[in-house]
Parts: C-alpha cells; sequence; structure tokens
C-alpha cells in the first residue's frame, strides 16, 4: 500500500494537511470509510495504520492531533524511504529545520514541540517536491560545504563532498609556500572553492571565474557572505578568455604579472553516456553546463590543459577534480604539455580517481 500516494492526492484535494475537518462532514465521512476500506484490503503495517490515523484518518485534526517534531522526522524519513530519495533522514532533517528556522541539532532538543499550521503546509509542499525527486539544497536554498554555508540555486551545481579533497590538496600546496599567493579558481559555480580557499588561507588574493553569469551572481553572493570580496574577484567568460593575460590579472592581482600560484578546477567532466545515466534529480534539476562535457567527458579538461602554461608561474601548481574513469586520460595530456614535473592522480575515499595535480618546473 502506497500511503504517501494517498496523502498525496487527498493533499492535493484539499490542500490542507489536516484532513479532521472532514469528520465535520457527512459526504466526506463515508469518503473516507471508503477509502478505509480500500485501505484495509491491502497489507496494511502497523506503522501505516498509525500514520492513517493520525495524519489522514478522518478524526485527525490540529487541535486534538498535534504534529511533533519527532512524529514528522520519522513519517518524512519513512515517506523519503519508499520514494528512494537519497539520504531520507538527512533531507528530513533539512528540511524541518528550514521550515522552522532550527539548527539540526535542535530538532532533537524540541522533539515534542508542536509544529503549527502555516509551518505544515511549507514543509508539505517542500517534502512533495523532494519525493519528486528535486534536490534538497535547491529546496531550502542552502548547503555546507567544507564546514561552511553556502547559497544555491538551480542556477549552479551543488557542491559534491568529494571536491573538499580538491580544496584540502590547494590549502595544504599553498601552506608550503611564502608571500602572497595568487589563485585561480576556473569554473567557479557557486564560488565553493574560492570561498573555501580564501576562508583557510589567508594570504591569498583568488580570481574565480565562470562562463555562467547566472552562477556568478550566486558566487557573488556567497562571497559577500562570508566577508571576501576583498580577496576574491569574479569575472565571467570561456575558461582563460575570462582574462586577457597581462591585462586583467595585472589590474585584479597587483604583482601576478608571471601567472598564478595555483590554477584550481572542478570542471564539468559528464560523458554523454553518464549523462544519459544520471539520477533525476541531477539530470532534471542541476544545469547541464555544470556537468556535461562531450562525449568522453574531457571535452573541458583538454581545452584547460592546453592553455594552462601560459598562465602558471614556475612551480606553480594545477589542480583539477576528474571523472572516476578519467585518471589515465588525464595523467597523459599533462604529460604531454612537457613543463610538469609532478603529475599525480589520487583517490577519493571511494577509491575513486578524484584529482589530479601537477606541479610546474622552476625553470
Ligand atoms: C562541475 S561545476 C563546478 C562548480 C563548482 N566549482 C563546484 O565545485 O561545485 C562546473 C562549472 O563550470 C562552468 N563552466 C562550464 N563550462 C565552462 C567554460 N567553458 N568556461 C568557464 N566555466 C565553465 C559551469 O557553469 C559550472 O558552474
Amino acid at each position: 500500500m502506497n500511503v504517501s500516494y494517498y496523502i498525496t492526492k487527498d493533499y492535493e484535494n484539499k490542500s490542507n494537511w489536516t484532513l479532521g475537518k472532514r469528520g465535520k462532514n457527512k459526504a466526506k465521512q463515508s469518503q473516507s470509510v471508503v477509502s478505509l476500506s480500500i485501505l484495509f484490503q491491502t497489507q496494511l503495517t502497523l506503522c501505516e495504520f498509525f500514520l492513517f490515523f493520525t495524519f489522514i484518518g478522518p478524526g485527525y485534526n490540529l487541535a486534538m492531533q498535534s504534529w511533533t517534531i519527532q512524529k514528522l522526522l520519522n513519517w518524512i524519513t519513512e515517506h523519503f524511504t519508499k520514494k528512494g530519495i537519497d539520504s531520507p533522514r538527512l533531507s528530513a532533517e533539512i528540511l524541518l529545520s528550514c521550515v522552522l528556522a532550527m539548527k539540526r541539532i535542535e530538532l532533537y532538543t524540541q522533539f515534542d514541540k508542536a509544529i503549527d499550521k502555516q509551518q505544515l503546509d511549507r514543509l508539505h509542499e517542500l517534502v512533495e517536491r523532494a519525493g519528486r525527486n528535486e534536490p534538497v539544497a535547491y529546496l531550502t536554498g542552502k548547503t555546507e560545504f567544507y564546514s561552511l554555508q553556502l547559497d544555491v540555486t538551480p542556477d549552479c551545481m551543488i557542491p559534491r563532498p568529494e571536491t573538499e579533497l580538491l580544496v584540502e590538496r590547494a590549502i595544504e600546496f599553498l601552506r608550503t609556500r611564502t608571500g602572497k599567493q595568487f589563485v585561480c579558481d576556473l569554473c567557479t559555480g557557486c564560488g565553493c572553492i574560492a570561498v573555501a580557499i580564501a576562508k583557510n588561507f589567508n594570504n591569498a588574493d583568488i580570481i574565480a571565474t565562470d562562463i555562467s553569469e547566472a552562477a556568478l551572481n550566486i558566487a557573488a553572493k556567497n562571497i559577500e557572505k562570508h566577508q571576501l570580496a576583498d580577496r576574491i574577484k569574479l569575472l565571467c567568460g570561456d575558461l582563460f578568455d575570462a582574462f586577457v593575460p597581462q591585462l586583467d590579472i595585472v589590474k585584479l592581482v597587483p604583482d601576478s604579472d608571471r601567472g598564478f600560484d595555483l590554477i584550481v578546477c572542478n570542471p564539468p567532466y559528464v560523458s554523454a553516456a553518464e549523462f544519459e545515466k544520471l539520477d533525476k534529480n541531477i539530470k532534471d534539476y542541476e544545469p547541464k553546463l555544470a556537468l556535461f562535457a562531450g562525449a568522453d567527458g574531457l571535452d573541458v579538461h583538454r581545452r584547460i590543459i592546453e592553455k594552462v602554461d601560459a598562465f602558471l608561474k614556475p612551480d606553480a601548481a594545477l589542480m583539477l577534480e576528474i571523472g572516476f574513469t578519467q585518471g589515465h586520460a588525464i595523467k597523459e595530456m599533462l604529460e604531454q604539455v612537457g613543463s610538469f614535473a609532478e603529475i599525480k592522480i589520487e583517490k577519493d575515499k571511494n577509491k575513486n580517481d578524484r584529482i589530479a595535480t601537477a606541479k610546474k618546473t622552476s625553470s
């Protein structure tokens, strides 16, 4: 039996979760009795039976039956589990804490707190949309990356935890160096990499670029939110075309005339075949421009690696996020440049190729 389907359908009719109001209406009461008998004809679990009576049963109304945080968390988690939504408990916590304007931890310290009807209505809308695979981060407009809270909208890709490894390597590299460092974050999206580096390494000025103006608007908000506007500049354009060598870089970052100390980039790298198989919550909602990179998924990497040498100082580093099948091909491309001394492909914690790092020779 699909209780969630039943709730959704009923909600569509009533635009309300508080179906107890039906109890006052005879015609609707008999409708509930028919629905109940249908429910009994199916294999009703105890839990579903409970949910029926608390959430959608004919006698339910908010005055008699208050929805507490605990009940909602359990119900939404079960609903998302049935719908096959990723991390159902976490998604339930995020949506609930967004609607109640509480921290996730506070949900657990106020388990018995009752939720008012306005909050229930808002929550219901979000739960329904999440149930149709809309990413929770887009629903709340927020995500966490490298322990920083960032704004996101469907104009930018949602930062992935795997990308934190790229940030970690970038910060480690910068800490080995002396003096002010000039960093470029190509394909910045919501600005997550640039913001995380700037927050964790003070002596760096960063230029972050993207071809999408809409994504850069989100990046600008995140830079503002973390008070980094004096250290991160945004440029719009196709990869290195975003800045003209010896012109924009020098203007934006004085003393950077010999190029950057570090270029980091998480470019699009999904191949044509992979794109077709992407989960609905990615394929239908995240910008294709942020994901797709030609037949083999290497179009953008190829273009970066072809041109990058001119933009790096001697001893500088290039760090790229890569797809799990791309390590070998990327290593070959980097070797062909001829000016990189150390080229490494690193796996993420799931043992997938994830990061390519290359250090330019000193001369
Ligand atoms: C995989 S997303 C990465 C976003 C962000 N850096 C992150 O790690 O979450 C790739 C980004 O590259 C941008 N992009 C795609 N093609 C580009 C190009 N030719 N030049 C510059 N940016 C590009 C997209 O708009 C998108 O924001």
